[in-house]
């Protein structure tokens, strides 16, 4: 574990980010920092400006204001690459799969174990690539059998399986997951929220977005909620109940503290 990954140091840290899409402000002065085997659920209404965040913290999509570490660097232009580099891997909301390739090509995609290399030409060792997919499958509990048929035709939940699996071979300092258990089944949703677990352990920083409160509050440690793009809420989930995130998701009000 290299020194920024000990527990109690932000592995990627944001403050003041907001963000326009024209004339609507996505992501709101939003600042927050995210801790080596941290599991945070990011939770919110639809358009709270969840997958937004995500985004800019992929480097899909550049903040208008504010500032964004990556350990102890502030990084003012954050690209995909750059993202990537450090460890970060965001499994989306919209599956990004390659339609074409097979499971274990997705799973291994540019990450490939090489068998031969001459010159610029690169070999990849197929026997070896589809023994690691299929490993790292069953680790979400997803056995699949055809590992080279275009994974086209797949199923929903065999589809977010492959991304899930994709995205944990090169996270090794932040993990985001837009709604990982939306399209799963009961064991495949349990088995992906073991997993979650076990990649905090490893010393990764996780962001989980669910709309799902009982997967939240059954894996988180934190939680942040957000509404019309700000963040209404970061806390311990043993310093907040079920309520409260409703109400600061929402806006409206419960018990006698709110406003
Ligand atoms: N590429 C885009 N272009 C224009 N507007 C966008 C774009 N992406 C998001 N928005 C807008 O930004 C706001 C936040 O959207 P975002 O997708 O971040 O919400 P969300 O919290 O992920 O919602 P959901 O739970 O429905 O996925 C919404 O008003 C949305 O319409
Ligand atoms: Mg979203």
């Amino acid at each position: 574990m290299t020194d920024d990954r000990k527990a109690g140091q932000a592995l990627v840290r944001c403050a003041g980010i907001t963000k326009y899409f024209g004339g609507v402000r996505a992501v709101n002065q939003v600042s927050l920092d995210f801790q080596a085997g941290e599991i945070v659920a990011l939770v919110g209404d639809n358009g709270a400006g969840k997958s937004t965040l995500v985004k800019i913290f992929s480097g899909l999509h550049h903040p208008d204001e504010g500032s964004i570490w990556l350990g102890d660097t502030e990084v003012m232009h954050l690209t995909p690459a750059r993202a990537r580099q450090f460890g970060i891997e965001t499994v989306y909301q919209n599956l990004s799969l390659c339609d074409n390739l097979g499971a274990a090509a997705n799973v291994m995609l540019g990450q490939e174990p090489i068998r031969l290399r001459i010159g610029p030409l690169k070999f990849v060792d197929t026997q070896k690539s589809i023994a690691e997919a299929r490993r790292r499958l069953s680790e979400l509990g997803s056995t699949m059998e055809d590992m080279i048929t275009p994974v086209r035709r797949f199923s929903g939940g065999q589809r977010q399986a492959i991304a899930i699996a994709r995205a944990t071979v090169n996270a090794h300092r932040l993990i985001q997951f837009d709604e990982p258990t939306a399209a799963l089944g009961i064991r495949q949703t349990h088995a992906t929220l073991d997993l979650i677990q076990r990649v905090a352990a490893q010393g990764v920083a996780v962001i989980v977005i669910s709309h799902n409160l009982d997967d939240v509050f059954s894996v988180a440690h934190r939680v942040v909620a957000m509404r019309l793009g700000s963040v209404t809420l970061d806390a311990p989930l043993a310093q907040t109940s079920r309520e409260q995130v409703v109400a600061c998701m929402t806006g409206m009000s419960f018990g006698r503290e709110s406003a």
